[in-house]
């Protein structure tokens, strides 16, 4: 009698060391680890001093018509590469149609924007700073007050020491690309289950992982950065609540004017998805339990039990990464060139 039991028990590990091994296998097809490495970037060599430069910039709120919004204001690095929420608020405390998307691991997605408007974070870095809604400046005013302070200028020169002038728009957008394709988040418990460390992810969230697949989750989160890759309707299944798709915002058809295009979003990349509620282009759902409800509704026409969107959710923490350390950069003082602030 005990030998048959333990015989039993021993059965049940293996075939559960089977399934584990299964859910690797068929993970690691869907997925991809986020490298250790800092990826490379398209005509922009990435070199020291301009991914220094390029985080004065990205926290240097001079560069504002106001002279107190920077990048991190709306991409707080310290809370996710997002801001408090629901949709971004700008310039003369104006309200933005949509939420901040975070900057970590922008870098791997195909496009940047919710309706990936920008081909890369090259092209995007122009937008905010000339955007009414977000810094309300433009591209003068950037180079003015760049080049009022001789700190900057030197700086420009040393990470574009072929540029004359050093100091130029295009090339302030790529110092912003190289300090944010600086910004990965390696080593999630998830990168370290698919790169073959079985412990790495408890027993929940492996249950989490395998609904993530089976339920259908996975056919639009998958690669590296769960998601970021393709465009599709949010709402595929079911029309979703107004308050989180709201009508004006038609997404993607703004940029392409195909009617195939209306609602249509980019599938929001995962990663690090704990670390920033609220959730949606409308940034009106605040906790992962109904984001993951409202996805399963509309996206798949599913209704998870309350065990299933527990596992699910369970399994997305295991996507928060590490975080690379940033010291906050001492900015050049300003100058009697410096543009003053116009509030
Ligand atoms: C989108 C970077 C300033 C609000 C983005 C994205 C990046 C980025 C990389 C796309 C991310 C993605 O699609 O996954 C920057 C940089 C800035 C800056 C480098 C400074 C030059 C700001 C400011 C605000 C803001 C000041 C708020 C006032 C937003 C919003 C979006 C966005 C709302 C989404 C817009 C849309 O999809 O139409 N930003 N950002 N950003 N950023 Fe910024
Ligand atoms: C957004 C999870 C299925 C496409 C999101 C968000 C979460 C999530 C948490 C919000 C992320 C954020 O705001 O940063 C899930 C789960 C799914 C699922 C757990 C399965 C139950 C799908 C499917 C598709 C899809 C099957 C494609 C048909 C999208 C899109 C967005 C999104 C387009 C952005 C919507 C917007 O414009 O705000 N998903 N998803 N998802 N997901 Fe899913």
């Amino acid at each position: 009698m005990r030998k048959a039991s333990i015989a039993t028990v021993l059965v049940l590990v293996s075939s559960n060391a089977i399934a584990h091994d299964d859910l690797m296998k068929t993970a690691k097809q869907i997925f991809k680890p986020i490298p250790y490495a800092i990826p490379t970037l398209n005509d922009n060599p990435m070199t020291t001093e301009k991914v220094e430069l390029g985080k004065m910039l990205f926290f240097d709120p001079r560069l504002s018509a106001s002279g107190i919004i920077s990048c991190n204001t709306c991409h707080n690095l310290g809370t996710g590469g997002v801001d408090a929420g629901p949709t971004s608020v700008g310039h003369g405390w104006q309200r933005g149609a949509r939420r901040a998307p975070t900057v970590y691991n922008s870098v791997f997605n195909v496009a940047q924007f919710w309706d990936g408007r920008a081909p890369d974070l090259k092209a995007q870095a122009k937008g905010p700073v000339q955007a009414s809604a977000e810094m309300n400046a433009t591209a003068d005013h950037v180079t003015s007050t760049l080049n009022s302070m001789e700190d900057y200028v030197g700086k420009f020169k040393r990470a574009f020491p072929r540029d004359t002038p050093p100091v130029t728009f295009d090339n302030f957008a790529k110092a912003l690309e190289a300090f944010e394709a600086t910004l990965t988040t390696p080593a999630a418990p998830f990168d370290q289950y698919l790169n073959g460390d079985g412990n790495a992810l408890d027993d929940q969230q492996k249950a989490g992982l395998q609904l993530f697949m089976d339920k259908g989750c996975a056919s639009c989160h998958n690669g590296i950065n769960i998601g970021g890759q393709d465009f599709v309707p949010f709402g595929v299944m079911e029309r979703p609540n107004i308050k989180l798709r709201p009508a004006a915002d038609q997404g993607r058809f703004a940029v392409t004017k195909a009617s195939s295009d209306q609602y249509v979003f980019r599938v929001a990349p995962l990663r690090n998805v704990a670390l920033r509620a609220p959730y949606f282009h409308s940034g009106q759902v605040w906790t992962l339990q109904e984001a993951v409800g409202i996805m399963s509704e509309v996206q798949l026409g599913a209704k998870l039990s309350e065990r299933e969107n527990n596992d699910i959710v369970a399994f997305l923490y295991s996507l928060s990464g590490r975080l690379p350390k940033i010291e906050y950069p001492i900015l050049p003082t300003r100058t009697k060139e410096t543009p003053p602030p116009s509030l």
